[in-house]
């Protein structure tokens, strides 16, 4: 049996875990910044072997914006060691800078409710899905996304998410579709109009719409 789902708000669960950089305590590896971790079926598979590339490349992304990434494969550490080989040649990369777990016994998998029951390896035991969970320094989920093995995730959309993340919970203001850093926010529903000149004094825009409600207030980025 899984534990319960996490929800966004919940604390995120410690645990200890082998990875190919030693044993780690999760909470004292995260220290006070954020962590991303996001899992991957198995090493040696082709999606994934992409997905770790680019990670491995956007390191200095995450890291610039406080978030420590971290994989977890449900294989030995020393399957990973020869895997990082493969990822590094075929992401032409020099070094791989971050941990990935050894979950071969798919204790994590289960604890994190990460198993995807439609996708069997060929003993018919399932696989993880492609979660992505990002923590904020306090341990507290602040996002998780699930993906089907099959599809590769996106991580210009992952940074970008972060992104929002840190400018909505010192700011009050939300990100609109398709937004883009620097592009105009959403006044939070919660901002009274006779503040919103203090609070955005770059401007705001309210769009009117046949409602007559002014509820669609959009401000230059803070
Ligand atoms: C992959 O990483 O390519 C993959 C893994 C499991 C199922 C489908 C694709």
């Amino acid at each position: 049996m899984s534990d319960k789902a996490l929800n966004i708000g919940d604390q995120f669960p410690n645990f200890e875990a082998e990875t190919n950089e030693g044993k780690i305590d999760f909470y004292e590896w995260m220290g006070n910044s954020w962590a991303i971790l996001f899992s991957h079926p198995s090493d040696y598979t082709p999606v994934c072997t992409t997905e770790l590339a680019r990670v491995a490349s956007l390191v200095p992304e995450f890291l610039k914006r406080g978030v420590k990434p971290i994989a977890l494969s449900c294989d030995t550490v020393e399957s990973h060691q020869g895997w990082i080989e493969d990822i590094k040649s075929f992401g032409k990369l020099r070094s791989f800078d971050y941990p990935i777990i050894a979950d071969d016994k798919r204790e994590l998998a289960v604890k994190l409710n990460m198993l995807d029951k439609d996708e069997l390896n060929a003993d018919g035991i399932p696989l993880t899905c492609r979660a992505v969970f990002i923590i904020d320094e306090k341990k507290k989920l602040r996002l998780s996304i699930l993906y089907p093995a099959t599809t590769g995730r996106n991580f210009d959309e992952i940074l970008r998410v972060i992104d929002s993340l840190k400018l909505t919970q010192t700011k009050s203001v939300a990100t609109p579709a398709d937004w883009k850093p620097g592009t105009d926010c959403m006044i939070l529903p919660t901002v009274k109009t006779e503040d919103i000149s203090e609070l955005f004094p770059n401007g705001a825009v309210c769009v009117a719409v046949p409602s007559g409600k002014s509820y669609l207030r959009f401000a230059p980025q803070p």
